[in-house]
């Protein structure tokens, strides 16, 4: 297992289908914000599976919208990692509503690549029990498995 480092934090970046053609973009952005990419892969999620990674959601009016939208396509989902990743990585997207995210600056990733609040681009995931959860609903269940091993006792 490759080991990163101790003040390193994880969390789950999503490239969303709307923003998978500006793959290059979101990649360049994560190396010149400094984090590193752990694993990375591309997957087209089922009805089921998004309705469970976002099942706190479950009552919301934009519910089906949202499992509309994250099926249309494939998506691709980044494990990073870095110095206080999951609050960075949140401020590098941008705020949930991409038209907000344009107001506020022309930088963030939701301002460059996504269109509203629902086609927003990226996910970053909000609390490192989410990051922990995600980062397994991707990499540690049926999508596969592997052994790397970045910010704990067992190999750091
Ligand atoms: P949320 O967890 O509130 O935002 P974030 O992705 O910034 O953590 O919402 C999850 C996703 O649900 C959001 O990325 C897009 C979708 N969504 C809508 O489609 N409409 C909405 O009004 C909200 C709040 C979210």
């Amino acid at each position: 297992a490759r080991c990163v480092g101790k003040n390193q934090e994880r969390t789950l970046a999503i490239i969303k289908p709307d923003a998978v053609r500006y793959l290059g973009d979101v990649i360049s952005a994560v190396y010149e914000n400094g984090f590193t990419i752990a694993r990375m892969r591309m997957v087209q999620m089922s009805q089921n599976e998004v309705m469970y990674f976002y099942s706190e959601h479950k009552d919301k009016d934009f519910f089906n919208r949202l499992v509309e939208f994250m099926t249309s396509g494939p998506v691709v989902a980044i494990e990073l990692v870095g110095s206080d990743a999951i609050a960075k990585w949140r401020n590098i997207i941008g705020p949930t509503d991409s038209q907000k995210a344009k107001e506020q600056s022309s930088h963030s990733l939701r301002a460059r690549f996504g269109t509203d609040g629902t086609k927003n681009a990226l996910h970053g995931s909000s609390s490192s029990t989410d990051a922990s959860r995600e980062i397994s609903f991707f990499f540690d269940s049926k999508y596969g498995n592997n052994t790397a091993c970045y910010n704990d006792s067992t190999c750091c």
